[in-house]
């Protein structure tokens, strides 16, 4: 079934210029690993769920990710971890740890839309100095297969065009959504 997406959008930063794209996978995924809560390359990489004791990494590592010319946003520790905590609330979240460092993280609503079928990522980062390693497609392989696994039809999630992101997301073959549009009006 292809998804009605013509609605229902939500986009990162305020610069509402920026163009936004919704990026679905409708390919079939493949299980590279099965085991829904571990997934390791190498013997020392785990992602697992968070606890609250991850929360002030967490944190950490969206502030750096965040604050940023290409999103036009500015974050406190104290804003972020108030974003963490209020996403605890209705996402899964997920650490990335290398050799018993935290590095990365993602934020995944399970109830998007529809129960069950769309498994939308809120908010994902790897900490700037860990990127470019592979680790966030190894995140991504694994948020992939938690959901399918769950029987989830889509993961889904937005991008703005002009974010490092949305290239990164392209040589992943994710695909943009072509019917649907992100509504907009300009309220301040
Ligand atoms: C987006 C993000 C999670 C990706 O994680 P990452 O660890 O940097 O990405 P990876 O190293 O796993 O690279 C993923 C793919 O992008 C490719 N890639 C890297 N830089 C690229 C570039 N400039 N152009 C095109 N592809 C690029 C990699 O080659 C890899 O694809 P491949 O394995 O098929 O070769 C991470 O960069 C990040 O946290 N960015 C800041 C926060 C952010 O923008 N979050 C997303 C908001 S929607």
């Amino acid at each position: 079934m292809k998804p009605n997406l013509s609605t229902r959008r939500t986009n990162r930063g305020n610069n509402m210029k920026n163009k936004t794209v919704h990026n679905i996978r409708q390919s079939s995924i493949k299980m590279d690993n099965p085991k829904p809560n571990l997934f390791t390359k190498s013997e020392n990489l785990r992602i697992r769920k968070a606890t609250k004791k991850d929360y002030k990494k967490i944190a950490e590592i969206y502030k750096l990710c965040f604050t940023k010319e290409e999103y036009g946003e500015v974050w406190t520790q104290n804003m972020t971890l108030k974003k963490i905590i209020i996403l605890s609330k209705y996402c899964d979240i997920f650490v990335v740890v290398a050799d018993n460092e935290t590095i990365g993280f993602a934020a995944i609503n399970p109830n998007k839309w529809y129960i069950g079928r769309f498994a939308d990522i809120e908010e994902i980062g790897i900490h700037p100095k860990h990127q470019d390693k592979g680790y966030g497609k190894q995140l991504l392989k694994f948020i992939e297969n938690y959901y399918k696994k769950k029987n989830y039809s889509y993961l889904i999630f937005t991008v703005n065009k002009t974010a490092k992101a949305y290239k990164k997301y392209k040589q992943m073959k994710y695909s943009e959504d072509k019917n649907g549009a992100l509504f907009m009006r300009q309220l301040k």
